[in-house]
């Protein structure tokens, strides 16, 4: 499916720029040196990632968006190893400093425990994970997303699934979204940043800056 929306659209679909909850919170990547980008789509939000100089990985299921990801790296001259992998087949043992999981809302309530549990297993200790999407009143908005609202995500819900960790940022927010045809108009939108916690017998935390935390 995925795969037939981006030949069809026959450009980027969600735009080359990277989704603006990377931008307008800088400081979730400090201190992170290296980065996965999980379903990172035609590669607008690892590209930018590799811009601000972390090392990043990034895998998606589609070959069309992969291939233009890959173009967009090229073309910022930047360096992202791009996978072609399914979410199942990716090897999840590999621990990195940031995994990034924007719009990744294609699983409903059944999956996406074990797609969370794949998430927190991909960070390192210390490190951190974002989650942005949609809350349920995307459906009225219909501008972007799944239509089944069982997919989205409420606050209640990050927070029972990440209530072992630090929430350094949960915020249910409404906006104008403009991220190619993919994503256009107003929008009610989630971010999650969430740090792991730290075995302290073993790996020490990189260095944390204060955040802002809303609900
Ligand atoms: C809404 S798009 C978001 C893409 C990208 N994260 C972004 O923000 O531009 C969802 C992405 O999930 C990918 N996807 C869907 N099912 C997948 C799976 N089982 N394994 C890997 N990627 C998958 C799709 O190919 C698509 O690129």
């Amino acid at each position: 499916m995925w795969e037939g929306r981006y030949a069809n659209a026959g450009d980027y679909l969600f735009g080359e720029a990277p989704a603006k909850v990377l931008v307008e919170n800088p400081w979730i990547i400090d201190g992170a040196e290296t980065c996965l980008c999980v379903a990172d789509g035609e590669g607008r939000n690892s590209v930018w990632l590799a811009e601000q100089g972390l090392s990043v990985t990034s895998f998606d299921v589609s070959p069309t968006a992969v291939e233009r990801a890959r173009t967009l790296a090229a073309q910022k001259a930047v360096n992202v190893g791009n996978h072609l992998c399914d979410w199942e087949s990716w090897d999840w043992s590999q621990p990195y400093d940031l995994v990034v999981a924007i719009f990744v809302q294609f699983v409903g309530p059944e999956a996406r425990e074990r797609q969370f549990e794949t998430l927190r297993q991909a960070v390192r200790p210390g490190g951190r994970l974002i989650l942005h999407g949609y809350t349920p009143e995307q459906i009225g908005f219909g501008t972007g997303g799944p239509p089944n609202p069982e997919n989205m995500y409420t606050t209640v819900l990050l927070e029972d699934a990440f209530n072992d960790w630090q929430l350094l940022r949960l915020a249910a927010y409404e906006r104008d979204v403009q991220e190619g045809p993919g994503h256009s108009g107003q929008s009610a939108l989630i971010d999650l940043v969430a740090e792991k916690p730290v075995d302290r017998s073993s790996t020490p935390p990189f260095q944390s800056q204060p955040s802002p935390r809303e609900t």
